[in-house]
């Protein structure tokens, strides 16, 4: 507990937002950010989850209510400039983990999103007062859209998931990579990659081996030692509303307790990880 304290002493204002960057659809954007949010909130930290996505299904998943009934979102957030961040993110069904929610509305959203600038997530963001929240998760939407280049205008680093066994899996890499670098060019010169995780993964799969090793040859050093396996238990949990701690001896349960640990020692909080706190059960 006492090494817990020091580590909060050290590391109070530093708020690390971390983009969950994918043009490609159906990756595990969404899902490596909902299971991100969960494992690094039991490890301690407070998180917001930043949904960019008008697909909302990190908001879906998180919030508590039917978010098309929130009166603030992030489409207010882009829309109205008189309201504050704060009014626009609500808890989630996780302890420790806070949802800025995205609600359908594309076509007005479209539109409207042409004027706007790219630093408009950035600039709400400066605005949160220093200490809320230590870990802040962009879910950013399939494109390389004015949505994901404000997600990755405002973030310190960028992860990028890729899906295991998909032959596909690394075409667009290029674009992904020109699009970081015109960010970082024109408005974001830190931003860092954090790194690359393969998502669905199945080691006894040829085709999944296959996709692991272009991974780490395409991302030298920059690929996370875990890989988040492929499992109908992390749907189901999503279904049902509940942790994949609900059930901490599954291999989900274990694989999300390793990565938010591998998560948070690249952005420095090492010690601070090793706790992890379960619905009554411990796990490394
Ligand atoms: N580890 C896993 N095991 C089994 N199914 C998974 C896993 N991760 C994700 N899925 C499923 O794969 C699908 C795509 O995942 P997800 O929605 O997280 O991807 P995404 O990159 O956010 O998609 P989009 O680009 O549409 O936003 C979903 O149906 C999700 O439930
Ligand atoms: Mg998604």
């Amino acid at each position: 507990m006492q090494q817990l304290a020091v580590f909060i002493a050290i590391l109070v204002g530093k708020m690390d937002v971390v983009a969950v960057f994918n043009q490609k659809g159906g990756v595990g954007k969404s899902t490596t950010t909902v299971q991100l949010a969960d494992g690094c909130s039991r490890r301690g930290m407070t998180v917001l989850v930043i949904d960019l996505d008008p697909q909302s299904n990190s908001s879906t998943t998180l919030s508590p209510t039917n978010p098309k009934k929130l009166n603030y979102t992030a489409v207010t957030l882009i829309q109205r400039p008189d309201i504050r961040i704060d009014e626009c993110i609500y808890d989630s069904i996780f302890p420790g983990v806070f949802i800025l929610p995205m609600v359908m509305k594309m076509r007005e959203l479209e539109i409207e999103l042409w004027r706007k600038d790219t630093d408009l997530i950035a600039m709400q963001l400066a605005k949160i007062k220093e200490g809320t929240y230590d870990i802040i998760l962009i879910d950013c939407p399939p494109n390389l859209g004015k949505l994901t280049l404000m997600a990755l205008t405002a973030a310190t680093h960028y992860l990028v998931p890729v899906k295991a066994g998909d032959q596909y899996a690394l075409d667009g890499i290029e674009d992904l990579e020109a699009t970081v670098l015109e960010v970082k060019r024109a408005k974001n010169p830190k931003l860092k990659f954090i790194g690359a995780l393969l998502t669905m993964f199945d080691g006894r799969k040829g085709v999944d081996k296959v996709t692991e090793t272009r991974v780490i040859e395409t991302f030298p050093g920059m690929v996370f030692d875990e890989r988040l396996p492929e499992s109908v238990k992390v749907k189901e949990a999503i279904m049902r509303r509940v942790s994949v701690f609900s059930e901490p001896n599954t291999a989900v349960a274990k694989s999300v307790a390793r990565l938010s640990k591998e998560f948070l020692t690249k952005l420095g909080y090492e010690g601070f990880a090793d706790e992890l706190e379960t619905a009554g059960n411990d796990v490394e």
